[in-house]
Parts: structure tokens; sequence; C-alpha cells
């Protein structure tokens, strides 16, 4: 089939890729003219393993093209929208705007029997509003949330875990180009639904808030083991103890229970403000006022990573040398969005300590973000000299490629603060390292 993909960052450059692959003629539209002449490259423009094989098979293939001109967009069957929806600048609400002009810059391109579809993480609602703007040119609008995690995004983008589709209707019944538009979907994506996934059609605000309610329940999920770690670090518990043992109960299970200095990135903390934003403006805060404190305890675990290095430190880190290990939001990423540990270094500076940070792959844009930082790219590098080190991103470089034995022939200090729990205490401290972790005794 021939689509098209508007907005080419993370979920549009991936996606476009990914449907070429599925043998589908896809092109990629941007209006950052950097950006396509990247892409068309057959460069990525962020770090995602397995993006740039597609990319250069994609466009090996003649499938996969990539354009600044939506016109380029005409004939295909299926419009993809994914450009961003960042929080405000002036509050917790999503900004709509790219999605309003990507909407307004289709229009002319579209013909009657087309399918836009919705992949962006909008607030409920948002698609109720657009289908009448879309249906004035024949075409109907779908929602289609896109559930893929960075680092795996290839991966999660061909072989979804689910499908789920939003349609217009009316009475919890769709409507009949509803049907049509969810029925073509079906076609596009059925190489991932023979592999199994399950192809749920609904209404749009149900699709609109199966997304918002899966990044809520995963941050929930992750404030809920960090609750439990502040209870632990007052009684002696060991939360990463707990974690495994409530784990072992299928009913919770123990993926997203990894107590530490807490979620960040681009989606989950301007998606569960957003929602909340929303909810409000629906009139129904309190169902969700307890994502206000799922934000406050996650942004509280930053400042306990914080208060270990100061208290590793004998109180004050002024004038001392840490080392910080990460700089993504997460291993397996260059997005420093919202990330935790470009946080914690960016406070320890701000504390006076002389802070060197090093990541596999996100100093470019950790120093774009925090250039009052000094980064160095090799590990042992930045670890020569330090008082402390800070591991708050778990590369495997940092959780399992650095045994106590070779820090110590590094570091001058023998502190170590593990941000994300990823360490043996027992090893760290047998090898002569204070070991401090998050919830650990
Ligand atoms: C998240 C969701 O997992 C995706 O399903 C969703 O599609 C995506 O947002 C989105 O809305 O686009 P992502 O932002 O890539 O994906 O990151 P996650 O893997 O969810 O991790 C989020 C943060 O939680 C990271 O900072 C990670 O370090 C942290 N985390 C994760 C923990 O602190 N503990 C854990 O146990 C797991």
């Amino acid at each position: 089939m021939k689509l098209s993909v508007i907005g080419c960052g993370y979920l549009g450059a991936v996606h476009a890729a990914a449907m070429a692959s599925l043998g589908h003629e896809v092109v990629g539209i941007d209006i950052d003219a950097d950006r396509i002449a990247m892409l068309a490259a057959g460069r990525a423009p962020f770090f995602e393993p397995g993006l740039p094989e597609l990319l250069s098979e994609g466009l090996a293939s003649g499938r996969l093209a990539f354009s600044t001109d939506v016109r380029d967009a005409r004939g295909a069957a299926v419009h993809f929208l994914a450009v961003g929806t960042p929080q405000q600048a002036d509050g917790h609400a999503a900004d709509l705007s790219h999605v309003d002009s990507a909407i307004d810059m289709l229009l002319p391109v579209l013909s009657a029997g087309d399918v836009v579809a919705g992949k962006s993480t909008v607030p409920v609602g948002t698609a109720e509003r657009l289908a009448p703007i879309v249906a004035s040119t024949g075409a109907s609008l779908v929602w289609n949330p896109e559930f893929l995690r960075e680092g795996w995004a290839v991966k999660d983008t061909i072989s979804p875990d689910r499908i789920v589709v939003g349609v217009a209707g009316s009475d919890g019944a769709p409507a009949a180009d509803g049907t049509r538009a969810a029925d073509i979907l079906r076609d596009v994506y059925a190489a991932s639904l023979a592999g199994g996934a399950p192809y749920i059609v609904t209404d749009f605000a149900t699709s609109e808030l199966v997304k918002v309610a899966a990044n809520a329940f995963l941050a929930t999920k992750i404030s809920f083991i960090n609750a439990m770690a502040e209870i632990a670090e007052v009684t002696g518990a060991d939360v990463t103890t707990l974690a495994d043992a409530i784990g072992h109960d299928v009913r919770i299970g123990r993926r997203f229970l990894g107590a530490g200095i807490g979620f960040g990135g681009g989606c989950l903390p301007k998606d569960i403000r957003a929602f909340a934003a929303r909810a409000e403006e629906l009139g129904r805060g309190e169902s969700v006022g307890f994502l206000r404190e799922v934000d406050e305890i996650n942004m509280r675990r930053r400042d306990r990573a914080v208060y270990l290095v100061k208290a590793g430190l004998g109180g004050s880190v002024y004038g001392k040398r840490v080392t910080v290990l990460g700089a993504a939001f997460k291993p397996h990423s260059d997005d420093v969005r919202d990330s935790p540990a470009l946080d914690v270094a960016a406070q320890l500076h701000g504390l006076g300590a002389i802070v060197t940070v090093t990541d596999p792959a996100a100093i470019d844009n950790a120093r774009r973000v925090s250039p009052q930082l000094t980064y160095v790219a090799d590990r042992d590098e930045a670890l020569r000299g330090a008082d402390a080190v800070v591991l708050v991103t778990e590369w495997d470089e940092y959780r399992r490629g650095l045994s106590p034995e070779h820090l110590a022939t590094l570091t001058e200090g023998r502190v170590i603060i593990d941000g994300r729990n990823g360490l043996d205490p027992a090893a760290w401290r047998a090898a002569g390292f204070e070991y401090h972790g998050m919830g650990r005794p």
C-alpha cells in the first residue's frame, strides 16, 4: 500500500522505515529540511538500534522516501500523523499546535476515501474535534496510538503487542466509514497481525485514553516502588528484594518495579501531566489526582540521589570531583528529554561539585541541554580522579562492564552511588567501596 507519515521525529521516522520494511511504499514528510536530508541519506537523526539498517534497506528498495513537500503525500491510502505533542510552555496541558498545523498542511492533498491515522499522543477529545475537519475532504480520521519504547522502537513497531484503532461512531457503534477505515488499517498491519497481535477497534475516546492510561499505569508502577524505597530508607528494608518478592505474584509482575532515580523521557512525565490537566478540564481532576503524587514521588528521587552523593562525601559536594555515569533518560537511547540522570548531574554542579558526565550515546544531546557540565566520552577517562561516582543510567558498560577492582584503579575516592540499583552491593563493599543504593540499606 502507499502510505505517508507526517512528522519524522522519533515516532514518525521509525514508523516510516518499519512500514517500508513490511512491504509498503512510504513517504515520510517533515518541515525540518535537515532532518529530511539526513533520513534521505539513510542516517538516523537519533540513536535507535536497528533503525539505520531499516532506513538503508528501505531507501535501497525504493519503497522508502523522505520529503519536505507535503504534496508528495498525495495518493497515499493512509496518512499517519506522527508529530509531537510536548508539554505547553506555561502549564501541564499538551501543546497541540503541531497536530493542528499538520492537519492544516495535509488537507489540500487529501482525497475522498483516504484515511488519516493519528498516532500522536493527544488529550481525549482531540480526534472528535479533528474528525469533521478531515471529513470535509471526504477522507476519514482514525486514532491509532503508538506504544513503542525508545531503544526497542523497531521491534515494537514491527511486532507490536497490540494495535488499537479508534474510529468515528455514535452510541458505541462505529460509523460506516469508521469500519471501512479500520479495515484499511488492518491491511496495513496485516504482517504484524499475522504474528498474533490483537486488533482492537474502538471509539475515539477509548483509543486516546488507552494510550495515556498505559503510560499513567507504567509511571504509577515506577512511583509505587519508589515510594516503597522511601519507606525502606527509614526502616532499613531493601526495596530490590521487596520488588523481587512482590513481583513473583503474576498479578503484580516484576517489570517496571525498578526503584531508582525514577522515570523521565519525552513521554511518561509529560503524558501524566497532560492527562491530569485534561481530567481537570473534564471536571474529573480528582479521578487522576494521584498522578500528581506519582509525579512528585518521581521528582523526589532525583533529590535523594543528590543527597546520597552529599552524604557519601561527608556532607558537602562543594569542590569535590563527581563522575556521573549516564546522561540519557534510560539505556539504549540518546534522549535526554526530562532525563533524571542529567538533572542529578546538573543539581550536583549547582551545588559546587566538579562534575564530569559520560554516556555512550547521549553526550551531544546532553551538551546542548546542559552546556555547563563537562563531558568526557571515554568512560575510564571520565572516572579518573573522581571522589565519588554516581550511576544514573544503567548502560551495560556501567552495570556489568565496570568492576569495583577496575574502578579502584581510576578513582581517588571509594564512594559509589547506585541511582538505578544495578550493582551488587556486597561485591562493591567487599572491594572497599562505600556503596549507597536507592531504598537499600
Ligand atoms: C514509554 C512507554 O514505555 C511506551 O510504551 C510508550 O509508547 C512511550 O513511553 C511513549 O509514550 O511514546 P519510553 O519513554 O521509551 O516509553 O521509556 P520507558 O522504557 O517506559 O522508560 C521510562 C522511564 O522509566 C525511564 O527513565 C526509565 O529509566 C524509567 N524506569 C523504567 C524506571 O525508573 N524503573 C523501571 O522499572 C522502568
